[in-house]
């Protein structure tokens, strides 16, 4: 599952403690493991070999420049959302070709800085847009290749603000507007239409969803060709799970059992396939350290106050989602056997492990049951490495927090603890 592992009673990011990543890098902290990372994108790439999919990583769950770094030189291209994306992709040495572009509200300025750049797939979710990206590449003289963003109305049974293949979804276009859309913009001089996306939701943890979307694109290529329209590419978006408990995610093989053999025949006939996976690469490959600040009993529940909240992981707030979280130094006694929901040993307490904010939505677990925390003691927050520090903010003028990569015995800060010069640099109070 991952590189982080409690030995002799310690936690262990790789060969380093815990303890001496937070006493020399400090609190909040991310903490990458470059292994898991490697191990996730390999393992992904072996699963789909049968394939030979481009692999473009969902820069939006995890965008610090030396992840994207060591994953470019793995061989991955990017999945784009943004100007901001393109560009950060583009400073890690990212190849634009190997880039897929998408998003419901692509800006005029973003759809140029694509274009120059020559990023490789343009991902179209409506007509409106497809008319402003042909002006703006007819404009700029430049031709470029786009997908069809299709909306194969498929439940992924995920949570309902990252649902995204839904009729209801802003994403995309309906699957029966698809024909349409080939007719009416299937001939442009500028901008070729010649693939389809998808991507249905995230995270995805069974595969049946894949499948009848697979079929429902498949189909789709068929009746397009019947009119003519060769596509060429098949963009199967992103979703696979990771693991916030032991055991809880497909593995990469599982998925790639019932997608591969839909696949297999138009792959050897030309259809070039393109995955975007986020957090089944960089979920498990990080962590948050936090410290404990304050303990405090309100009634009967026992709070445990840490430097690290909803500003430093949006995610236990945002979508009531579950991350295991287990004190840096339980001792042997107390060492997680597996990561669960509730794990039954000797001496554990209820305990509400929240943030400094100042909003009762401030938590980064609640009613668990945990061993017995002190002032000082370090916590360590599980599979925080996907939409950990990328959604982040500074509400209540925290800093961001840094960010650190070890690999092996090595260990190297990645992103500076920003400083309170920070909070202000682009604001001006004389005018
Ligand atoms: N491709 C597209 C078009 C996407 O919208 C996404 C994620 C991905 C790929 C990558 O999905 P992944 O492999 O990471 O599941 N903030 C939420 C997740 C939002 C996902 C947005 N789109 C969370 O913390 O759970």
């Amino acid at each position: 599952m991952d590189d982080f592992h409690y030995n002799d009673g310690a936690l262990y990011c790789e060969n380093i403690p815990a303890s001496d990543i937070a006493r020399s890098a400090g609190t909040p902290c991310y903490v990458y493991s470059a292994t898991t990372l490697r191990q996730h994108y390999t393992r992904l790439r072996d699963a789909f070999a049968p394939l030979n999919p481009l692999i473009c990583y969902s820069v939006k769950c995890c965008s610090n420049l030396a992840i994207l770094r060591l994953l470019t030189e793995l061989g991955a291209g990017m999945d784009v959302v943004s100007g901001g994306e393109i560009f950060r992709s583009c400073c890690a040495g990212g190849d634009p070709k190997t880039f897929v572009y998408a998003g419901v509200g692509k800006s005029e300025s973003e759809i140029r800085l694509a274009l120059e750049r020559g990023v490789g797939l343009f991902n179209i979710e409506s007509e409106m847009e497809f008319e402003h990206v042909a002006r703006i590449a007819r404009e700029m003289n430049i031709r470029t290749r786009a997908a069809l963003r299709v909306n194969p109305d498929v439940d992924p049974k995920t949570h309902r603000y990252t649902t995204t293949g839904k009729r209801e979804s802003k994403f995309g276009v309906d699957l029966e507007r698809a024909v349409a859309f080939f007719r009416a913009y299937g001939h442009d001089p500028f901008v070729a239409l010649c693939g389809i996306h998808l991507h249905i939701g995230s995270p995805v943890y069974t595969t049946g969803p894949y499948v009848e979307s697979v079929q429902k694109a498949l189909a789709l290529i068929d009746e397009l060709a019947v009119e003519g329209f060769r596509i060429d590419t098949l963009d199967l978006g992103g979703g696979f799970g990771a693991d916030y408990e032991s055991d809880q995610s497909p593995l990469a093989s599982q998925y790639a059992a019932a997608i591969v053999p839909i696949l297999q025949e138009r792959v050897a006939r030309g259809l070039r396939i393109i995955l975007e996976p986020g957090r089944s690469i960089a979920a498990n490959a990080g962590i948050l350290l936090t410290r404990v600040e304050y303990i405090k009993k309100s009634g009967d529940r026992n709070f445990v106050i840490c430097d690290a909240g909803m500003n430093t992981l949006l995610r236990p707030s945002h979508y009531g989602a579950f991350h295991f979280v287990w004190p840096v130094q339980p001792g042997v006694a107390l060492t997680p056997p597996r990561r669960a929901r509730e794990l039954i040993l000797p001496g554990l307490e209820r305990t509400e492990v929240v943030g400094p904010l100042c909003e009762t939505g401030d938590f980064l677990a609640e009613d668990r049951l945990l061993p017995p925390l002190r002032r000082g003691d370090l916590v360590a927050v599980f599979t925080a490495g996907a939409y950990g520090m990328a959604m982040a903010s500074r509400y209540n003028s925290h800093p961001l927090p840094t960010e650190v990569l070890i690999d092996g015995a090595s260990m190297r800060v990645i992103r500076a603890r920003e400083q309170y010069e920070d909070l202000v640099q682009h604001e001006r109070d004389s005018f």
